[in-house]
């Protein structure tokens, strides 16, 4: 890395819209993302960290081993893609969702629309994820240019075996610039939110956890969440509730039988709480669609799937209220950074198929295991 005294860096926080309340995001300014010293990357580490969303304009012509480097910053000794190589499984959900970069494995392709070539992938379709293929209940088709929902709030980590990512970039190389939709929550509140088409929405699981009540705080600092082994196969052929917060329950998970071989070793039981490494505050960080059981302090278990996600839901629900989200109006050469330990994202919107849009994320599967409240 090049040497310098000090950074041209400056940080700028996002300005909610009017009847938005949500408390992170920023722009960070002036940075050379191709040259990053290591000043300039101290200040960018503590901006993830204080802000959780940030930004950078302008990034079009970033290479994708620059945008690399720039994710790995965050974890130096991370080499690999945040799913390893479980999306080859044709099985899983994300699947169909990605496309690796030939020459740069750790960054995916997503988007929508036919690409004749880009970065070495000749001749690919990819396909926005629209709701109707995951949700129980769709917006009826007259009703769905107009109306979105959110597709499924996540966190980007395999869940078994490997380590969740600390932070994915996401770099906007082509978007389509159409009518703002309003995205419907279905869920019997009524509650909706005005956003441009396709934006990606975040909130901060550390309002999330700050909303709960005193006993709710202790029971999510006290329990441990179990992820489902293979949880993208797992739930292949289960539906999502209306606000993308988690699954319905109607018993259709694969059974162990019909999954790839599970080593007990690799199955996941995480804090439900999760430490920020800059600022120790508690983000309440739990995946609601892969979420199999809950580990209580007193050693009780609770399995029965409907029980574990009602919960979940409860404590996650206020979380993602209509002004609590920032959702991200993408512009071309955007390149943004969140601490995927620290938010949960979804996806957005829907798009014909000569509405041409173009990603490119990159996020490794973490060298060390997530932070929990009392360590
Ligand atoms: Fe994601």
């Amino acid at each position: 890395m090049p040497h310098a005294t000090t950074s041209p860096i400056s940080v700028h926080k996002i300005e909610p819209r009017h009847g938005s309340s949500f408390d992170f995001g920023a722009e960070i300014r002036g940075a050379d993302l191709e040259n990053i010293t290591d000043i300039d990357a101290e200040v960018i580490i503590n901006a993830l960290y204080t802000n959780q969303v940030v930004l950078f304009k302008n990034q079009q012509n970033l290479s994708p081993k620059a945008q690399y480097e720039l994710t790995r910053l965050f974890d130096p000794t991370a080499t690999g893609y945040g799913h390893g190589k479980t999306l080859d499984a044709k099985r899983s959900i994300l699947h169909p969702d990605l496309k690796t970069i030939p020459h740069q494995p750790q960054v995916q392709v997503i988007g929508n629309g036919f690409l004749e070539d880009f970065e070495g992938l000749k001749n690919i379709t990819l396909k926005h994820p629209h709701h109707r293929t995951f949700h129980r209940d769709a917006i009826s088709d007259e009703d769905d240019r107009e109306n979105t929902r959110f597709y499924r709030w996540h966190i980007d980590a395999a869940l078994y075996e490997l380590e969740p990512p600390k932070v994915t970039s996401l770099l906007a190389v082509k978007v389509p610039k159409t009518e703002y939709q309003t995205l419907r929550y279905d869920d019997g509140t009524g509650d909706e939110l005005k956003l441009s088409r396709g934006s990606t929405a975040f909130v901060s699981s550390y309002k999330m956890f700050g909303l709960l009540s005193d006993d709710d705080k202790e029971f999510a600092r006290t329990t441990k969440v179990q992820y489902a082994p293979h949880p993208y196969i797992w739930m292949s052929g289960s539906k999502s509730r209306s606000d993308g917060l988690g699954l319905v329950s109607e018993g259709r998970e694969l059974p162990t039988s019909q999954l790839p071989p599970i080593d007990p070793s690799k199955i996941k039981i995480l804090p439900m709480c999760w430490k920020n490494p800059v600022t120790g505050e508690l983000a309440l960080q739990v995946h609601p669609s892969a979420v199999q059981a809950l580990h209580l302090f007193d050693g009780t278990i609770i399995d029965d799937l409907a029980e574990v996600r009602d919960i979940v839901h409860r404590l996650q629900r206020p979380g993602i209220a209509p002004e609590l989200v920032y959702a991200v109006d993408w512009e071309e050469g955007d390149m943004a950074l969140f601490n995927n330990r620290g938010v949960l994202h979804t996806v957005t919107g829907s798009f014909k198929p000569e509405e041409v849009r173009v990603f490119r994320q990159c996020n490794m599967a973490a060298s060390e295991g997530v932070v929990g409240p009392d360590e």
